[in-house]
């Protein structure tokens, strides 16, 4: 099955796991295993790893609380997965041949925005030796080594890792890491989300109607518009969305015409207006409104007077 990709996809697309998915799964996660050369692993430990790797271990796992994301091509056929729980990932592999184009990457930060979504003082990850330097360049610090025994039984060296304390703020983004559970709590009526879209955390609320979604791969096209001007080397990321309460349709469609003009020339008034009525829309404090128009109103005079 063919499916349309944006450019700003950059060629694969992340959607959530189903368990047809399991049998290409198994197979790129042994050939990752396999492809990471024997610097850091014997082969006699990478075959330990890969050891027993079925299709059916990650239902299992799914039905352990484990949420799998995977990243496909055009076809609609794995090419990469993540699985995380609670606020670890436990997992995070990519078909070798699909390795260096950003997906790993992009994984990752799509499992961290939906980890968010139980607001985690930290996320963490054990990661294997070859992908150390990988996770580290991502803000996770290494906290120790241990010998992880795989499914064949000899052991691995890996390293527990973690991000800082995660911060959240009262002020700027005060909503971030409880849009879910604000909007299943009936505090919150429509969120919006750019670059990093929590999809797989909304979606189980969206199949159940407690939660409504519209994308919007408009404000999507600007962003790359925007970034294709500054910069040679596209990143990849998720398209827009915005998330209603049924009922709510109106006051969601308000908050994208707003967003949308946003993206045009507008002046400092309008500007201000503007933003005034998207933090109203999204339901946050006015103080944490005030702040945020106070903050661009001094860097706007900082920079133009
Ligand atoms: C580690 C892994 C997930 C990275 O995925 P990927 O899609 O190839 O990585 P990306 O293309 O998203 O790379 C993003 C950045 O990380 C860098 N990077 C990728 N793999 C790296 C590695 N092993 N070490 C250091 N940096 C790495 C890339 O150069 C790129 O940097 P840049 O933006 O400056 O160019 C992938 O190589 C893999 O599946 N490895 C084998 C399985 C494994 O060990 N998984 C982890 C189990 S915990």
């Amino acid at each position: 099955m063919k499916h349309t990709l944006y450019p700003w996809d950059r060629g694969f697309t992340l959607r959530s796991w189903r368990e047809e998915d399991s049998h290409a799964m198994a197979d790129l996660h042994r050939r990752s295993i396999f492809a990471s050369g024997e610097d850091h692993y014997t082969k006699e430990q990478q075959e330990s790893w890969a050891h027993g790797l079925t299709a059916n271990g990650y239902t299992e796992c799914a039905k352990d609380g484990e949420v799998y994301i995977v990243a496909v091509d055009e076809t609609d056929t794995p090419i990469a997965f993540c699985g995380y729980k609670n606020s670890e990932i436990c997992g995070l592999y990519v078909d070798p041949a699909h390795q260096g184009r950003d997906i790993g990457r992009r994984l990752l930060f799509r499992a961290f925005i939906n980890i968010s979504q139980i607001k985690p003082d930290k996320i963490t990850l054990s990661a294997s030796a070859p992908a150390k330097t990988f996770y580290e360049k991502y803000g996770y610090k290494s906290v120790g080594e241990r010998t992880y025994k795989t499914r064949g039984g000899i052991g691995i060296n890996v390293y527990d890792m973690e991000t800082d304390q995660i911060k959240y703020s009262d002020q700027l983004g005060p909503h971030n890491g409880r849009e879910l559970s604000l909007m299943l709590a009936g505090q919150k009526r429509v969120a919006f989300f750019d670059e990093l879209n929590p999809v797989e955390a909304f979606e189980p609320h969206i199949s159940e109607g407690k939660i409504c979604c519209h994308n919007f791969p408009e404000i999507s096209q600007d962003l790359y518009d925007l970034i294709k001007i500054r910069e040679s080397q596209l990143m990849s990321f998720d398209t827009a969305a915005l998330y209603y309460l049924p009922g709510e349709e109106a006051r969601m469609l308000e908050l994208k015409a707003a967003l949308l003009e946003l993206t045009q020339r507008n002046t400092r008034e309008r500007f201000f207006q503007l933003h005034r009525r998207v933090g109203k829309l999204l339901d946050y404090p006015d103080e944490a409104i005030n702040y945020y128009i106070e903050r661009r109103r001094q860097r706007l005079e900082e920079k133009h007077g």
